[in-house]
């Protein structure tokens, strides 16, 4: 799909991250691992985890709230609330729609996205065809999760990578700054078994027997997901570029989800891009799902990392098999 006329803008960016800290050190007293051993094949240091009865539209709250703020805007002006989550408050009503009481957003409607690690660039593709097809004008994208409720402390081939956290984006039409240049989405299904959480849904309802076996925790084959990670990073990058009539020579900034640093090595190398372009900062909060892009966004705003008019690349991978990105000239 090539780049269009641009429809929607950013106009402000936020994120949340819940205060308590899980060290590696913290998790080498819960499995069989070290903090040498994840620094070194992750890149992480630490996580955050929500406290016992925090959900999603807890942590999406204060996220929003900034980002808001950031766009100058009250809830009321909006007409749209997008949470992009694999960890819904509950399966009914939607977080969006427990965001949307909390915020105060009365004018808006509400519905959340399952597009897992993708969800949040599923999400502003969504808001962005709202806003050009006239049906909304000020969107709120959320990504939230609160991952670790979700994750098997006792499988250290997983509960060393993930965390929780929320981050947000506010979209208006176009205007000619922080413009959304393109947005891309994508699925295979049939690496649909490749990351999963087996039970909860209608094809395995809770029972004593599904959680005497643990299945309501997320599974995944690291090492299938790792290639598919770095390779889906390299060609999101090289196409959206070129959907875009540019090339990395143009690239200001690139936010992808926050993985493992080797998979940025990995695919940096293919990349003729230097790698202080490409911003990162899982080390502290691990992967967060479909908050990790909406977050590391907002981090680098605050950082200062980037400057009017530069291409900004957002990238994102994971769960279904799915995959997308998004231009943004900022
Ligand atoms: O949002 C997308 C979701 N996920 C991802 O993108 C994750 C992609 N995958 C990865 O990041 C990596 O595959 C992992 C970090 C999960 C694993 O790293 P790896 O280098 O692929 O390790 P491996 O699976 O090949 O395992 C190597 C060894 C194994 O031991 P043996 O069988 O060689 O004795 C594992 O049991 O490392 C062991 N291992 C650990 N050792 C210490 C696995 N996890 C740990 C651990 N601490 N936490």
């Amino acid at each position: 799909m090539a780049a269009k006329e641009p429809h929607a803008s950013i106009a402000g960016v936020g994120k949340y991250l819940p205060p308590k800290v899980l060290t590696n050190h913290d998790l080498s007293k819960l499995v069989d691992t070290s903090d040498e051993w994840i620094v070194r094949r992750t890149g992480i240091s630490e996580r955050r985890v929500a406290d016992d009865g925090v959900a999603a539209s807890d942590l999406a709250l204060p996220a929003s709230q900034h980002a808001l703020e950031h766009a100058g805007m009250t809830p009321e002006d909006l007409d749209l609330i997008i949470v992009a989550t694999a960890t819904p408050d509950m399966v009914m009503p939607s977080s969006a729609c427990v965001l949307q009481e909390k915020l105060g957003a009365k004018n808006a409607g509400g519905f959340d996205l399952s597009a897992a690690c993708t969800g949040f660039v599923y999400a502003m593709a969504a808001g962005e065809g709202f806003i050009a097809s006239g049906v909304a004008k000020n969107v709120l994208v959320v990504g939230s999760e609160c991952l670790t409720q979700n994750i098997d402390f006792t499988d250290r081939t997983t509960c060393v990578l993930f965390g929780d956290g929320a981050g947000a984006v506010v979209l208006k039409p176009a205007d000619g700054e922080r413009e959304i240049l393109y947005t891309f989405v994508k699925s295979d299904g049939s690496g649909a078994n490749l990351i999963e959480i087996p039970a909860g849904g209608s094809r395995m309802p809770s029972s004593h027997e599904t959680i005497d076996n643990r299945m309501h925790y997320l599974k995944m084959n690291g090492q299938e997901v790792f290639k598919f990670a770095a390779r889906t990073f390299q060609s999101l990058v090289h196409d959206s570029l070129t959907a875009c009539g540019l090339t990395e020579s143009d690239v200001g900034l690139i936010v992808p989800h926050q993985v493992n640093t080797r998979i940025v090595d990995q695919a940096a190398k293919g990349l003729n891009i230097p790698k202080e372009k490409i911003f990162l900062n899982l080390h502290k909060y691990g992967n967060t799902s479909a908050a990790s892009v909406p977050i590391a966004l907002a981090e680098a705003v605050e950082e200062g990392r980037l400057s009017k008019g530069d291409i900004l690349i957002l990238i994102a991978f994971g769960s279904g098999l799915t995959w997308g990105s998004a231009v943004v000239r900022w």
